[in-house]
């Protein structure tokens, strides 16, 4: 499957996912990396690679205009699927219902548990034992899609939010490229495309 990856910052998770699939007997091929940010860093990682990318900024543009501009390129990559990966814009709506299931996201923390921001902080405050990560189809509401995998990360007794984002992340750079593998196999399935062709019908 050829997929695409939307970034906005330092794009640890993309490189994650770009270095797993050049890995032999990967599902999957990162055909772009696109960013709304000139200057993520990601962005390098991808083109020493000979990734294609692309970049436009949001700045000065309307959110349909943002969007038309990403998509664009998303088409002309070929890309069948679009992962998020801190991809820090909001997507609209109709954007979302274009590329219906095919769009995924990675979110710092065990959903349903703490969507939006500020995901470490709120888990060491509740007192939380885990947090964790989760890969989820995108859908209009934010953070609110299946939740296809997640993993766990303990929370320790001295722990401040930085301390469990740097292990989050790690936790994150396993979990991601397996996620998408399973995702786009899950294609191929009988009984998926069975479902799909359903719900299509109804
Ligand atoms: C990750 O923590 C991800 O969960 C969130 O944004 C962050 C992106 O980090 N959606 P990176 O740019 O992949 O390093």
């Amino acid at each position: 499957a050829k997929v695409a990856i939307f970034i906005s910052g330092s794009g640890t998770n993309m490189a994650a996912l770009l270095y797993a699939s050049l890995i032999d007997g990967s599902p999957y091929d990162v055909v772009l990396v696109a960013s709304n940010n000139p200057d993520a860093s990601g962005l390098e990682i991808a083109a020493a690679e000979g990734i294609e990318t692309f970049v436009h900024s949001h700045k000065g543009h309307s959110r349909d205009v943002h969007d038309a501009a990403m998509e664009k390129a998303l088409l002309a990559s070929g890309a069948q699927y679009l992962i998020l990966a801190g991809y820090m814009r909001i997507l609209s709506d109709e954007f979302v219902r274009r590329w219906e299931s095919r769009i995924l996201n990675i979110h710092p923390s065990l959903l349903p548990k703490y969507k939006g921001l500020d995901t470490y902080a709120r888990a060491i405050a509740a007192g939380d034992s885990h947090a964790g990560a989760s890969v989820h189809v995108v859908t209009p509401e934010l953070d609110a899609g299946e939740v296809l995998a997640q993993v766990r990360v303990a929370i320790r007794a001295d722990e401040t939010p930085d301390s469990l984002a740097d292990r989050v992340k790690f936790a994150e750079h396993q979990l991601y490229p397996r996620a998408i593998a399973d995702y786009v196999s899950r294609g191929y399935n009988p009984d998926y495309l069975y479902d799909r062709i359903r719900a299509l019908a109804l």
